[in-house]
């Protein structure tokens, strides 16, 4: 492949229309008669519904209807997870009575607008029967219980060197020994654009706009829930404004509104509240995380244990996979052991969200990592150097590519590493202590099949298309970079079409595996169209290359070549009256996945001050180097290791809700939910290794929406810990547990032994 147009930095070829407020989201459809729905929702986290009173509501103006439990629309169980199911719960609601979360749908309001639906929701009169919910670690740590398995391992994995009877003795022969508990809040994606559904019927079928990560699935589960054939049913999603995994899956108020427009038999449109994202599409878990590791006095690691516990709710099993996507393989080390337990509350369903697994146990090892360099005396750079695996651990089988040594050598170097004063405290300059902190970053690589059709056009432009999805990332851009890369185009002469569960079948865009799943596919579509241009080119009779061997005519830069002649593919179809040539390709992994580990890898460096008397943590600067195989498009690449590290800058300092003991989120809202905004972000500095990974897939590239935030809560953590010698492992690092009197008597706490579940 050609390489002048993979790598080079490409603005968004859907820039314009987002900016000019074209792109047309879900929650934008204008439809003819459109009548829109607003959520009743749950103000008990368990129980049951006695009775509503939805007479008063009915009378309000523009009311159309109102279901409820007592006047509910028929929705089934859905899919069973084996059967490909990708909802976000089982549950379906307004089937019955039951209570399993504040914030719950119990009712579905539909009105001639949008005001309408919502005043007349808050007339609604609702009785319930409320239980006791359980809403804290220790009520729900009594039932705690293990996972079948955990990213398709074990819920407990042991990898012991021979003779080593137990974990615990490992760590007890060891010389050196950190022993520590770290926890972490349930935190909320947030994406900008919440999530909507616009249904559309004509007759039977449905055509529903869903802001979603994968139209294929949600067909699949859409039609599920309503109990048709998803042949019936189109998901279009042609752009999305955000998502971070919450829309990985279905939540139920899309069926839920399908079926209204169907009972209507016109469009209804739900748009989901700022504070209903809280409770009804999903949340990363809370997390007690215990990390115990023994090392020799050089810093090399012999044993590392990592257990887990992670909340869920009572309506899905969700494993948040914090040490079994981290600890079970980033370091090298003879003993290993990981373990997971789950705790349900009285919650809505936890879900992916942004490096699921990857960024919380990365939070906690890597801070443990940081505790072990300050306890031996070796710099963390060198400590993480020292216990680098060059095999992962238990399988014995090498990484396609791992460059993780480069990326501390290069990030320490552009950081400016050396110049840190390794005594915590040491650097003061007025109020502020400064510090300086790094860890590693990590993130698991995956690629799966997906289908994707090319088309050559007599009008001189190529089509690319499949039904694979944009979640803000660019994968617009990359896709029409790759087809005029395999195409040899300039990008301007690509139209891409994606969005659309009608185009060939592509995977859910999740877990940064689009670019890596759907580019191959795309490749070899444009070379059989190729062929099928030169099939075509020969057998024509107005064709300049009819009667030629196909094996004498090969096509170059958009041209046909052969026997002394050359052609344009417009100006040969147009000769030969042709529309277009296309063809249709799937590629899928094949067996080096037996062979190698596919990790990405990274480093990633801060400098912090905090303030002496008020505990306020700034970041100062950020350096970030990411070795994630090729890089597609350099500007949409760097956008995502940037909004990856914001993510993170979010997830250390500020973000986290607090669950009282009713079961209700205290700070379900934009203002006392604080996500890291202009002011809070430094300059970023990033770096790619670029070091394609053709094991992998023919383009090289590893993927890249997630890994950015894997490493920035725990690099913002030490370098805290670095300016003021305390370590917090209570997370989020708030204010006032740096202030002097803090140390015992953390002001939002979530752990095991004291107070609420407040997070
Ligand atoms: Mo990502 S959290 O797998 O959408």
């Amino acid at each position: 492949m050609k390489t002048d147009i993979i790598g080079q930095s490409q603005d968004r070829v859907d820039g314009k229309l987002k900016v000019t407020g074209r792109a047309m989201y879900p929650g934008d459809r204008q439809e003819e008669n459109l009548a829109h729905g607003y959520l009743l929702t749950s103000k008990v986290a368990k129980g049951s519904i006695q009775a509503m009173n939805t007479s008063v509501a009915e009378r309000a103006p523009g009311v159309v209807a109102i279901y409820t439990p007592f006047n509910p629309l028929k929705l089934y169980y859905g899919l069973e997870p084996s059967e490909g199911a990708s909802s976000g719960e089982t549950v379906p609601p307004l089937q019955d009575q039951k209570i399993q979360y504040h914030g719950q749908i119990i009712g579905l309001v539909v009105a001639d607008s949008f005001e309408q639906a919502r005043d007349a929701a808050r007339l609604v009169r609702t009785q319930y029967q409320a239980e006791d919910p359980v809403a804290s670690w220790e009520k729900g740590m009594e039932n705690a219980f293990a996972p079948e398995s955990v990213d398709k391992e074990k819920a407990t994995v042991k990898i012991l060197a021979e003779g080593v009877q137990s974990i615990d003795d490992a760590i007890k022969s060891s010389p050196l020994m950190i022993d520590v508990t770290y926890t972490e809040p349930i935190y909320h994606h947030n994406p900008m654009e919440p999530h909507a559904t616009t249904a559309v019927w004509q007759g039977d079928r449905l055509t529903i706009y869903d802001a979603t990560q994968g139209v294929v699935g949600q067909r699949r589960d859409v039609a599920s829930v309503l109990g048709i054939d998803e042949d019936m049913v189109r998901v279009l999603c042609p752009f999305v404004g955000g998502a971070f995994g919450c829309k990985g899956s279905m939540w139920m108020f899309s069926p839920l509104t399908a079926a209204a427009a169907r009972a209507l038999n016109r469009p209804v449109k739900t748009i989901v509240t700022r504070e209903q994202m809280f409770t009804l599409v999903g949340h990363r878990p809370a997390l007690i995380q215990q990390l115990t590791l023994g090392a020799n006095p050089d810093g090399t690691l012999q044993a590392v244990k990592h257990d887990v516990q992670s909340t869920v709710s009572f309506t899905k099993v969700f494993v948040e996979a914090a040490a079994h996507r981290t600890s079970r393989l980033l370091y090298k080390s003879p003993n290993i052991q990981v373990s997971q337990k789950l705790v349900r509350l009285n919650v809505g369903g936890p879900t992916f969200m942004r490096a699921p697994g990857c960024a919380p146990g990365m939070f906690s090892l890597e801070c443990a990592m940081d505790e072990l360099a300050v306890k031996s005396g070796i710099d963390p750079v060198e400590l993480r150097t020292k216990n680098d695996a060059q095999v992962y651990p238990g399988k014995n089988v090498p990484w396609s590519s791992k460059h993780l040594v480069e990326c501390y050598q290069l990030g320490a170097e552009k950081f400016g590493w050396s110049k840190r004063n390794p005594n915590p405290g040491a650097v003061q300059a007025g109020d502020w202590s400064i510090g300086m902190g790094m860890a590693s970053a990590l993130y698991p690589a995956h690629r799966n099949r997906a289908s994707a059709k090319v088309r050559l056009q007599a009008d001189g432009t190529a089509q690319v298309s499949s039904a694979t999805q944009d979640l803000g990332t660019g994968t617009w851009t990359v896709l029409a970079m790759v087809g005029a890369e395999s195409l040899g185009l300039p990008v301007e002469k690509i139209r891409t079409d994606l969005g659309d569960s009608a185009l060939p079948p592509a995977p859910t865009s999740g877990g940064s595996t689009t670019v890596a799943t759907v580019t191959p596919a795309i490749q070899k579509a444009a070379e059989s169209a190729k062929k099928k241009l030169i099939q075509v080119a020969v057998r024509e009779k107005k064709s300049p290359f009819f009667g030629m061997k196909i094996e004498d005519v090969s096509y170059g830069e958009g041209q046909l070549v052969g026997g002394g002649k050359s052609a344009d593919f417009g100006s040969v179809l147009n000769g030969i009256g042709r529309s277009a040539v296309e063809a249709i390709e799937t590629a899928a992994p094949g067996e080096e996945e037996e062979k190698y580990a596919f990790h990405s890898f990274g480093a990633q460096f801060c400098e912090v001050k905090v303030n002496r008397w008020t505990g306020e943590v700034r970041l100062q600067r950020f350096t970030s180097v990411m070795d994630i195989g090729t890089v597609v498009n350099h500007k949409t690449a760097r956008s995502q290791i940037m909004g990856g590290i914001v993510f993170g800058i979010g997830m250390a300092l500020t973000e986290g809700t607090i669950l009282e003991r009713s079961g209700r989120y205290a700070n379900a809202n934009f203002s006392d939910y604080l996500v890291a905004t202009n002011a809070d972000v430094p300059f970023i500095d990033i770096h790619f290794l670029n070091k394609p990974d053709t094991i992998f897939n023919p383009i090289g590239a590893r993927g890249i929406g997630e890994i950015g935030i894997t490493g920035t809560p725990a690099a913002i953590a030490n370098a805290v810990f670095n300016a003021t010698g305390k370590r917090v492992r209570e997370f989020p690092i708030l204010p006032e547990k740096l202030l002097p009197a803090a140390a015992n008597q953390p002001a939002i706490s979530m752990s095991a032994s004291k107070g609420p579940l407040k997070t």
